[in-house]
C-alpha cells in the first residue's frame, strides 16, 4: 500500500558539468530496471532544477525542491513558491529539514505551514523530524518528535494522508553516524504510532523514510525494516556508483 521511496537530498552541490555527467550516469545505472512502486526523486538546488528537468526525460527519476516557501507569491526576497517548483517538473519538495530548522530558526508551526503550501501547490511534502543528540540523550526524543508531527496534523488535518514523513537523527547526518537498524525501526514505529492515533488509515498510508549516512552497504538492511519505507540521502547521494547501489537495493527489499 505504501510506496517505496528513495530521495538524494544534494543540499548546496552539484554545478552544470556534474550534474550532467551524474544524470548519464544513472541513466544508465537506472535503465531497464521496473521500478513498480518504487520512486527515484532527485532534490537538487533549485537553480539547477530546470537543467536536471532537461536530462531526466529517459530515466525514471523524479524531481523534488529541498524547501519552498510558506507563501504563494509576493514581496518574500529569496523563496521559491510552490507553483515555481511545479513548473520546473517537482512532483516533491523537502520541508523542514534540520539544516532549516536548526540554522534558519524554522519552527515546527512554519514547517507545518510550509507543507500545507506544499499541497494546495500539488506537490507531495517530504516533512524531515528528528532529535538531536542532547534531546536523545536526555530522553526528550519522543515528545520532540511527537511536537514535530503534532504540528503537522493540526494544520494539515484530514490531508495529512497525503504527506511523507522522513526520520531523520540530527546527530547522524553528515557524521557518518547511521542510526542502528533498531534504533531507526524503533523511532519510525513511534512515528508511525503518532499518526495512528490520529488516524489508522493514514499510519497505514504515509511513507516514513530515514535519512542520516545512509550508504549503500546500510540500505538494504534498514529498507527490510517494516516501518522503514524508503531513505532520504544526502552525501551518499553525490557519488553515482553508491546513490546507484542504494537505489537499486529497494528493488530487494519487501
Ligand atoms: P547525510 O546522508 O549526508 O548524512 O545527509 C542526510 C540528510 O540530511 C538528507 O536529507
Amino acid at each position: 500500500m505504501r510506496k517505496k521511496l528513495i530521495v538524494a537530498n544534494w543540499k548546496l552541490n552539484g554545478n552544470w558539468a556534474f550534474n550532467e555527467a551524474m544524470m548519464s550516469e544513472l541513466a544508465l545505472g537506472l535503465k531497464q530496471v521496473q521500478w513498480h512502486d518504487r520512486e527515484i526523486i532527485l532534490c537538487p538546488p533549485a537553480i539547477y532544477l530546470q537543467q536536471l528537468n532537461g536530462l531526466l526525460s529517459d530515466t525514471p527519476i523524479l524531481l523534488g525542491g529541498q524547501d519552498v516557501s510558506e507563501q504563494f507569491f509576493g514581496a518574500y526576497t529569496g523563496e521559491i513558491s510552490g507553483q515555481m517548483l511545479k513548473e520546473l517538473g517537482c512532483r516533491y519538495t523537502l520541508v523542514g529539514h534540520s539544516e532549516r530548522r536548526v540554522r534558519h530558526q524554522e519552527t515546527n508551526e512554519l514547517v507545518a505551514s510550509k507543507a500545507k503550501t506544499a499541497l494546495a501547490c500539488g506537490l507531495i511534502p517530504v516533512i524531515c523530524v528528528g532529535e538531536t543528540r542532547e534531546e536523545r540523550d536526555s530522553g526528550m526524543m519522543n515528545a520532540v518528535i511527537q511536537q514535530q508531527i503534532q504540528s503537522v496534523i493540526n494544520c494539515l488535518k484530514a490531508d495529512i494522508s497525503d504527506v511523507v514523513f522522513a526520520y531523520e537523527p540530527i546527530w547522524a547526518i553528515g557524521t557518518g553516524l547511521t542510526a542502528s537498524v533498531n534504533q531507526a525501526q524503533d523511532a519510525h514505529e513511534f512515528i508511525r504510532g503518532v499518526l495512528k492515533q490520529h488516524e489508522e488509515l493514514c499510519a497505514q498510508k504515509v511513507s516514513i523514510l530515514y535519512g542520516g549516512s545512509v550508504k549503500a552497504e546500510s540500505a538494504q538492511v534498514l529498507l527490510e525494516m517494516p516501518d522503514i519505507d524508503g531513505l532520504l540521502v544526502g552525501g551518499s547521494s553525490l557519488i553515482s556508483s553508491e546513490f546507484l547501489a542504494i537505489s537499486l537495493s529497494s528493488l530487494n527489499s519487501k
